[in-house]
């Protein structure tokens, strides 16, 4: 069976993906690299606190992996600087990339976001434009990219902009056909599946999923 490593395990999303790992019983082991307690507990997992500045040392105590996935990020506000927010939003994820590389992953699935370029005026987009362009470029042995609209879940921090977003794309639901059909929101849940699902499939060495096909995965 094999072994699974994930960042961003004690996020909206990486905690949902962390359980359905569990559930899934295909893994016969799943680490984490976290800075703080996921307080889920079971057998197969291994918790991992590090200092994320290190990520190349912390492969020591977690041998070989066969499958990454990555939901790391923050926000500019949290971070509390742009500088902050890159170095997480990029930096650690394209280091993790290289960690799961190096432990011998053949598939890395990684959290984006609608609208990545690395070309557009938008900075936190633009961040994310770069971070898969960088991944792209490590050559992973199979590199999967989600890139979904606005998350609905349940969050412990308040983020006021995503409330209200969250409400008027919620109010607007219904309306949001066509090609507006990208911009529907996704859940936590649906987005979590769809990673776990994705590094199931062998297919193109790099496979980006588009927030509208995140439920199809
Ligand atoms: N929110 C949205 O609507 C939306 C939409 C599209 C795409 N996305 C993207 O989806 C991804 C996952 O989102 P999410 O809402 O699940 O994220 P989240 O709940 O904010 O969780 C982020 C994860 O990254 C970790 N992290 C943040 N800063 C860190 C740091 N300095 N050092 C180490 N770890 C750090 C967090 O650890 P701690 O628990 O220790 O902080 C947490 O595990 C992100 O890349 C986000 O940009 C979000």
């Amino acid at each position: 069976m094999p072994t699974a490593l994930v960042a961003g395990a004690t996020g909206l999303i990486g905690r949902r993906l962390v359980r359905l790992l569990i559930e899934s019983d295909d893994y016969d082991r799943v680490h984490l690299l976290v800075r703080r307690p996921t307080g889920i507990t079971d057998d197969r997992l291994v918790e991992h606190a590090i200092d994320f500045d290190k990520l190349p040392d912390a492969g020591e105590d977690v041998g070989s992996v066969d499958h990454a996935f990555c939901a790391l990020g923050t926000t500019i506000r949290t971070a509390g600087s742009r500088e902050a927010f890159r170095r997480v939003d990029h930096d650690y994820v394209v280091a993790f990339a290289k960690l799961a590389r190096d432990l011998g992953a053949q598939q890395f699935a990684v959290v984006s976001s609608l609208g990545a370029d690395p070309d557009t005026r938008s900075f936190y987009l633009r961040v994310k434009g770069e971070t898969e362009r960088d991944l792209e470029a490590l050559g992973l042995p199979r590199l999967v990219i989600l890139r979904p609209s606005l998350l609905t879940g349940d969050r412990d921090e308040f983020r006021p902009g995503e409330k209200v977003s969250q409400l008027l794309l919620g109010i607007t639901s219904p309306l949001l056909v066509g090609r507006l059909g990208r911009i529907r929101p996704v859940s936590d849940e649906q987005v979590a599946r769809a990673m776990l699902g994705s590094v199931k499939n062998e297919g193109s060495a790099v496979r980006v999923i588009e927030s509208e096909d995140i439920r199809s995965v």
